[in-house]
Order: structure tokens, then C-alpha cells, then sequence
């Protein structure tokens, strides 16, 4: 992966370059302080792949055709740095998203930093309709979390072993969950993996510190784009702090205003 800005450097290992400044392996670059909130509110990062023209699926409505194996870098960079990975819950019934396994120099990089060898997954549902056989409730080493709403809570059958985060009356209030995440569970790094109703939420909520975003040297085009976001009452304005380059794909750091 090569930086273009903000100064041009011929190599930069993404799992530094993706690194949290509280982390020691990160740079003490105040520029590079996306979200750092000094009362430890958890910082929340989104990290989504979209094709040139802004589709946040490709032709067969995943992901997996876009950014190929440069973005798989940048992805797992992110998660190298994440406590919890937040996903929405249509994206956990495509049935193509598992716990997170880091390579062993990660877990070995994430347990000398007092951290869970691997990150939770956390599935935001306002139904709690889910299959609870699905590998990221019986396969993840760290427990898998979801996250939802009183109304919901009420009346769902979820399984006892899966840790329940209870947020809003009759809808999730994502602004607690993401203090029950970071006061309860202490994750305080939350990377949120889209799907875009989710991200559109959190964006909604004003909850985003950082937007990093893969730009896929791809023109989707037709019945299959997805926009990256749904709507949102204003725009949001962004900052741009980093860019990257690998094989065509553009790695976009922004830091929200
Ligand atoms: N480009 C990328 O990086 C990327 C990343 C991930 C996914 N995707 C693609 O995105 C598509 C799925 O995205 P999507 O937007 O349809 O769905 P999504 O955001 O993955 O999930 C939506 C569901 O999550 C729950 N949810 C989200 N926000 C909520 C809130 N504020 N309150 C309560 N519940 C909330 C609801 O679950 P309930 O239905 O249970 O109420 C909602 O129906 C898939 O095709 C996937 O391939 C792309």
C-alpha cells in the first residue's frame, strides 16, 4: 500500500496506517487523531468498499467483486484495529459474513495490547429476526453481540449465551448502544462494516468519527447498484486525512466534521 497523502511514502504497512493513535504502534501525528474522544466515548469508524461509481454491492449484490485483493488488506487492517465489528442485520442473513479470525501475528499483535485475540461481532437487528445457528452465534472464540431494542427484547428467543445489548423502547437508540458497547462491554473501537441502512444510521446519529472508504476501480453501472448510504436530513461534511493506493484501488481516510 502506498500513501499520496498527506505526504507521498512508497510503503506503508496498512495494519500501522490503520492503527489507532492510543495504540502505540500508531503514528503521533495529531492529523492522524481521527475520533480520538478524550472521554473515552468509543470512537466509531465505517468501513466500506464501493465501486467508481458509488455501488456498495457488485453485480451479484455482495461485495466480494469489489477492490479484490487489495481492499481483503485494507478490510483486515481495519479489523485488526477494531474491538467490534458492527454489522446490520440484512447483511448477516446474505450468510456470507463469519466471526473474525485474525492471522496469528494479529491475535498475537491484539493480545500484547490487552485486547480479545479476535473482534466481536455486533449484529444491530430491530427484529431479532435471525438464525441462531448461523456460525457467527456457534463458531466466533470471542461471543458475538446483538444489539436491539426493548419492544424486540420483549418478545425475541435469543439463545441465552448470546450477550444482548438492550438500546431504546420500541427502536434501537444507537448513541447507547454505543455507550453500553464502550461502558459495559469495553469495546471503544467500533468499526462498522455497513450494510448502508446501518451506516445511514449511525451517520444519521452522529455517531461517525471516520469514514473509510475503498474506492474499487469498477463501473457497476445497472440493476445491481446500491447506493453507499440512504437518506440523511443534511449532508455530511467531510475531511480528507489520508489516502492510499493499492493496484487501483483508492483507500479514502475522511474524518467527519
Ligand atoms: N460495500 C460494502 O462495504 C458493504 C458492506 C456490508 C454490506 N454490504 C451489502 O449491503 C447489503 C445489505 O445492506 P442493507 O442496507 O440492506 O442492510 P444492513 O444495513 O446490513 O441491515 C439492515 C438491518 O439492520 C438492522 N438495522 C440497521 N440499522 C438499524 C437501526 N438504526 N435500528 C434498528 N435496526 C437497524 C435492521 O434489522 P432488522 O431487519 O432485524 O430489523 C435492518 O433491517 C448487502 O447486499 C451487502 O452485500 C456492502
Amino acid at each position: 500500500v502506498r500513501q499520496l497523502l498527506p505526504d507521498p511514502l512508497p510503503e506503508v504497512d496498512p495494519v500501522d496506517a490503520y492503527a489507532h493513535p492510543a495504540d502505540p504502534h500508531a503514528s503521533a501525528d495529531p492529523h492522524a487523531r481521527a475520533g480520538a474522544h478524550p472521554d473515552g466515548a468509543p470512537t466509531v469508524r465505517v468501513g466500506m468498499v464501493v465501486s467508481a461509481d458509488g455501488s456498495a454491492t457488485d453485480e451479484a449484490g455482495w461485495t466480494n467483486g469489489l477492490g479484490g485483493p487489495a481492499d481483503l488488506r485494507v478490510f483486515r487492517a481495519l479489523r485488526a484495529w477494531a474491538d467490534a465489528i458492527l454489522v446490520g442485520a440484512t447483511t448477516v442473513r446474505t450468510g456470507r459474513m463469519g466471526p473474525h479470525r485474525p492471522a496469528a501475528d494479529i491475535q498475537a499483535r491484539r493480545l500484547a495490547d490487552g485486547r480479545a485475540p479476535a473482534a466481536a461481532v455486533v449484529v444491530v437487528s430491530g427484529s431479532l429476526r435471525l438464525d441462531w445457528s448461523h456460525r457467527l452465534f456457534t463458531e466466533a472464540t470471542t461471543p458475538t453481540i446483538v444489539v436491539t431494542h426493548a419492544a424486540a427484547a420483549s418478545t425475541g428467543d435469543v439463545p441465552s449465551g448470546v450477550p444482548l445489548v438492550v438500546a431504546g423502547d420500541s427502536g434501537v437508540d444507537l448513541a447507547a448502544a454505543v455507550r453500553i458497547l464502550g461502558d459495559g462491554y469495553g469495546l471503544t473501537r467500533l468499526l462498522c462494516e455497513g450494510g448502508p441502512t446501518l451506516t445511514t444510521a449511525l451517520f444519521h446519529a452522529g455517531l461517525v468519527d471516520e469514514l473509510c472508504l475503498s474506492l474499487a476501480p469498477t463501473l457497476l453501472g445497472g440493476a445491481h447498484h446500491t447506493p453507499l448510504l440512504g437518506a440523511l436530513p443534511v449532508p455530511v461534511g467531510l475531511r480528507l486525512h489520508r489516502v492510499y493506493e493499492d493496484d487501483g484501488v483508492l483507500f479514502l481516510r475522511y474524518r467527519v466534521r
